[in-house]
């Protein structure tokens, strides 16, 4: 039996047939609005039910109660606004409870918004309680300032999907994912989330979650990342490089999963998990820092974010694995918690120190990075200077 999505159902709002041709050409005399393509990406992950039980963009209530207490009004947890800022001037031309026709940047037209609210907001209150700081250097905080400061809310129906250059092999929507753990017979499905390439800790939760589940979900993050993360290209390249060496193939999956970071730490970690559930994982790791960036969160905020909730609340049970790393003495991949050596014999290097070896064309340590993965980073990092 599949975990249920979250809310009890999957949602779509994708129209197919005789009603999307209807909408369609119902578009042509409705306003229009223009957006980027993140948030046609943000439409079209609401469609699919990524992020079910949303069926649109948040009102004014489930924004402001998402906020403030990390519930929608219908009483599901829910930690990350999922919103369609505007200027007030778009916003003035349009009136609550028209359908309004969300376009791309060059007016073709994907979706129809079927406008409930239009209402302002605190962009500072927001940062502050969902990002924990006001600044401006943390980029998910920077991404909300250059929000419109209008925000339109309600139901969409999808009329177009989008067209991607990259990885369509891997772009599954939630029921596909659901139909491929069903196909494969899993029970227990543990999702792993990474805007990052693999190395030898992600390997090592990621067998630590295999040993006690079915099957292994893999969905790295293919959304807009911060501009010093490694180009997605070669993430995706990465796992490629290694995936039929190190896992037993009828036991692992890759679907890359759309959204763009945000880099809200804890309450990232929640929203990821609910993604997760909602491709019918029944399992999701979350390590250390997950989704964090500088030093704006503790190690293992995310994991105590999740004793907020009522498990049943969240449905989809976290595994919480501290910072791993490779052990001489032990001759294995291990944390605080599995191993009794001290500092010096654990290989550790910085982030910096890593990309400075990959820049000067050198390996880390095969303990650290496979050497598969090494070169492929090596040859981003030159073709990305
Ligand atoms: S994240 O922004 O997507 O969280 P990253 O791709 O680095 O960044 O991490 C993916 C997952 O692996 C997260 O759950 C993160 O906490 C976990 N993780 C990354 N590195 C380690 C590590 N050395 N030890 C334990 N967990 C880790």
């Amino acid at each position: 039996m599949l975990i249920e999505a979250h809310g009890g159902r999957l949602i779509n709002r994708v129209v197919e047939g005789a009603e999307r041709e209807e909408l369609l050409s119902k578009a042509e005399q409705l306003p229009q609005v223009k957006l980027s393509l993140r948030d046609l990406t943000e439409a079209e992950n609401i469609a699919i039910g990524l992020y079910s039980p949303l069926e649109g963009f948040m009102t004014e209530k489930d924004y402001t109660s998402v906020v403030e207490d990390m519930y929608l009004t219908n009483g599901l947890p829910w930690t990350i606004p999922v919103v369609l800022g505007v200027s007030q001037e778009e916003a003035d031309s349009l009136e609550a409870g028209e359908d309004v026709a969300l376009t791309d940047t060059e007016g073709k037209v994907y979706a129809i918004l079927h406008l409930e609210d239009k209402y302002s907001y605190n962009k500072e209150k927001e940062a502050e309680l969902v990002y924990k700081t006001k600044e401006d250097s943390h980029p998910g905080v920077a991404q909300v300032y250059q929000r419109g400061e209008i925000l339109l809310g309600g139901k969409i129906s999808l009329v177009r999907r989008i067209e991607h250059d990259m990885f369509n092999q891997y772009r599954l929507d939630p029921k596909d994912v659901r139909a491929m753990i069903e196909e494969k017979g899993w029970n227990r499905v543990v999702g792993f989330q990474t805007r990052n390439p693999i190395h030898r800790a992600h390997e090592y939760i990621q067998k630590c979650g295999l040993e006690i589940c079915d099957g292994l979900l893999l969905t790295p993050l293919v959304g807009k990342t911060k501009s010093d993360d490694v180009p997605v290209e070669y993430r995706i390249e990465s796992y490629e490089v290694v995936m039929d060496k190190i896992y037993p193939r009828d036991r692992i999956a890759l679907a890359v999963f759309p959204a763009a970071m945000r880099y809200a730490g804890p309450r990232e970690a929640v929203f990821h998990a609910l993604c997760r559930k909602n491709y019918g994982c029944t399992h999701f790791i979350v390590g250390r820092d997950h989704a964090g960036v500088g030093d704006y969160y503790g190690t293992y905020e995310a994991q105590e974010m999740f004793d907020n909730f009522k498990e049943e609340e969240i449905g989809i049970e976290p595994l919480k694995f501290e910072h791993s790393f490779y052990c001489k003495e032990c001759e294995s991949m291990a944390t605080a918690k599995t191993c009794p050596h001290g500092k010096e014999d654990h290989i550790f290097l910085s982030g910096t120190k890593v990309r400075g070896l990959l820049r000067a064309g050198k390996r880390p340590p095969k303990e650290m990075t496979r050497p598969e993965v090494a070169d492929v980073l090596i040859k981003g990092m030159s073709t990305n200077k």
